[in-house]
């Protein structure tokens, strides 16, 4: 069998290396040449543990070569991005261009797959886009949707092992793309149709933004009543039907604080709760902002000078080097071009930022006036904190 997946990013290379490693013949197809060539030297342009080594074993082995422009397959697999526009409507340009592109190698018999996280009814317009292009093809090929559900960190562990919903436009789809993710899911394979498995994706995140928004806003609230908001959480939970998550500086990443927008923008009537978990989350970012600036207006006008403040954490969540759409990124900036103040800004997990001077987070904090923890990244859980300094535990460090 042989498979070919258009996109070699965080989703496609990992899954391109895993289905080569399980004996399929895998061409792994991506329209930047550096990542192309980075993979047929055996080697990974993203960061993910164990990748390296499953990626070299199967280019050494012939499994996977990485090309710049598609040739006939028997699976052809969609796994490009799919980022929102300005008017947070997504944005399927790339999954139309990679279609289109493998539209003329499509022979009868052929699966396609789309793995990108899309907008509910994208398979059906994909779909039919192709018969559009090739109406022979018309009940001669299988078109599924199968989203993915991997943490960057364990993906290798998740791609294999977690169960996957697949959602085809008839029934012969489904279980065709069943047959083809059985050579290397262990997981359970839920069959579904399209759109359900669609919305099934936006769903899983919609309900992480709504539950974070609801750890958040207590957090906004317990500050105004004085309450320690994580003792509180921690003795919510102690209700056996009770599971609150934990507030932070915001949500960030390319799936949480994007993919909710895919149900607003579509049923804008209907997603109200969606969309004010969205709004929450964005705003809790601004809050946070807005708490550090204040600190230094009045840091300024009680000490006649500019207080130093240590922005402590970049990325969107702990103990990564993403910063796509981070919060913290995001408070940092807003600091930086609103505070009247020396900013330090401190991320453990990069050397270098072409925009942030990064310093290392011990002598940012020894100098700050006023500390910021945006991110509770393993290097910062064991400060003690020092009453000298004015500081805002945004995510929990000293809980
Ligand atoms: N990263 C995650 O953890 C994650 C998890 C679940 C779902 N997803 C979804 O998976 C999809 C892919 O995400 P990603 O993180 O792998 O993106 P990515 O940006 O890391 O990689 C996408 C790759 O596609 C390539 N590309 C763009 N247009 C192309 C085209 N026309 N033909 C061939 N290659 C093309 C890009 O050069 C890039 O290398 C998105 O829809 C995303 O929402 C991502």
């Amino acid at each position: 069998m042989k498979a070919l997946f258009m996109g070699l990013g965080y989703i496609g290379l990992p899954t391109a290396a895993v289905a080569a490693k399980n004996g399929i013949d895998v061409i792994g197809v991506d329209i930047n040449p550096d990542v192309v060539d980075t993979i047929n030297r055996g080697e990974i342009h993203i960061v993910e543990p164990l990748l390296d080594k499953v990626v070299k074993e199967v280019v050494e082995n012939g499994n996977l070569k990485a090309k710049t422009k598609p040739e006939e397959a028997d699976v052809f697999l969609i796994v490009v991005p799919t980022p929102f526009k300005q008017n947070h409507r997504a944005d399927i340009s790339y999954v139309e261009s990679a279609t289109k592109a493998v539209i003329p190698f499509l022979r009868p018999g052929n699966l396609f797959i789309i793995e990108s996280t899309s907008p509910v009814m994208t398979t059906e317009k994909i779909a039919r886009l192709i018969f559009k292009a090739r109406p022979e093809l018309k009940n001669k090929i299988y078109i599924a949707y199968c989203p993915e559900r991997v943490l960057s960190g364990n993906v290798i562990y998740e791609l294999e092992n977690n169960d996957r919903v697949i959602g085809g436009i008839n029934e012969e789809s489904s279980k065709k793309a069943q047959e083809f993710y059985k050579h290397f899911v262990k997981g359970q394979l839920h069959i579904s149709n399209a759109r359900t498995a669609e919305m099934c994706k936006l769903t899983e995140n919609s309900s992480r933004d709504v539950q974070i928004a609801f750890a958040n806003e207590l957090s906004i609230i317990c500050e105004k009543a004085a309450i320690n908001v994580w003792e509180l959480i921690d003795l919510a939970n102690k209700h056996p039907r009770v599971n609150i998550l934990q507030p932070g500086s915001g949500v960030g990443g390319h799936c949480i604080a994007v993919d909710p927008w895919f149900i607003v923008s579509d049923f804008p009537e209907q997603a109200q709760i969606i969309k004010r978990a969205r709004e929450t989350n964005d705003y809790k970012a601004d809050w946070c902002a807005n708490k550090v600036i204040e600190a230094c207006n009045q840091f300024e006008a009680k000490h006649n000078r500019e207080p130093i403040v240590a922005c402590m954490g970049l990325s969107f969540k702990p103990d990564i080097d993403d910063l796509r759409e981070s919060p913290a990124k995001y408070i940092t900036s807003r600091i930086i071009s609103e505070a009247r103040a020396q900013v330090l800004v401190v991320e453990p997990n990069i050397k270098t930022h072409k925009t942030f001077n990064i310093v290392d987070h011990n002598e940012a904090y020894k100098k700050a006036d006023i500390v910021a923890w945006l991110v509770r990244h393993k290097q910062f859980i064991n400060y003690k904190e020092d009453k000298g300094k004015e500081e805002f535990d945004f995510c929990g460090v000293y809980k």
